[in-house]
């Protein structure tokens, strides 16, 4: 029998990591977590009932989690700000390191993959772009549900979240000693994914 593989994607907001991963877990047919996706359920869940973050997080549901509104650019700086809060992560530890550890293998795709939730991951990548790239990108998602918005407004929220996630005592955003570092600023898509698949392959 071969042994199940785990791949950890870890890096900053709209590095390409989330691309990136689904790719990776289709090409193995493994079962894939955006765990940036239950942050945002927590932090929009305690808004929209003015729960605390820590009882919201353990409320999250397929239901929940499906809602369009996580999307958006406010669920992600109001993820980023209950993901401080360490009752808010260990909710949402158990989860996680179940589905890393199921059977299959699996990837997943955050912020402490690597660090925390995985760190006996064998396939570890730290996605990464400069600020003013990652700012387009996300940019350019987000204006299609919000015309009004700026690049240089993005920029600014990319900026407030790189620092408040790194700077954060409860597992901040790093990149775990073993992984492999990827930066996708200077790659289209294509070239992304072609670089991904060949740093994977390198560890298997
Ligand atoms: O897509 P984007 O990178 O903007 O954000 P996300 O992956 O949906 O994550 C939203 C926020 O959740 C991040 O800014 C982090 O603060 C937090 N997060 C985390 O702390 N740990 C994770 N494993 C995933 C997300």
């Amino acid at each position: 029998m071969t042994k199940p593989l785990l791949v950890a994607f870890d890096g900053p907001a709209a590095s390409g990591k989330g691309t990136l991963a689904s790719v990776i877990a289709a090409d193995y047919g493994l079962p894939f977590l955006d765990t940036g996706l239950l942050y945002r359920a927590a932090g929009h869940l305690a808004h929209v009932r003015q729960i605390d973050p820590a009882l919201a997080a353990s409320l999250i549901d397929a239901e929940t989690l499906a809602d369009e509104a996580l999307r958006g650019r406010e669920a992600g700086e109001r993820a980023s700000r209950v993901a401080a809060i360490p009752e808010v992560r260990a909710a949402l530890f158990k989860y996680q390191q179940d589905f890393a550890n199921q059977p299959s293998g699996a990837v997943l795709d955050g912020r402490d993959i690597g660090t925390v939730i995985a760190p006996h991951a064998p396939v570890k990548l730290f996605v990464t772009a400069r600020p003013e790239i990652r700012a387009h990108r996300r940019w350019l998602q987000l204006v299609k549900l919000n015309p009004a918005l700026t690049e240089a407004e993005v920029l600014d929220d990319i900026r407030i979240r790189d620092e408040r996630d790194s700077s954060r005592s409860s597992a901040p955003l790093e990149k775990a000693a073993d992984a492999l570092l990827l930066d996708t600023s200077d790659l289209g898509i294509d070239a992304a994914i072609a670089t991904a698949r060949s740093l994977v392959k390198s560890r298997l």
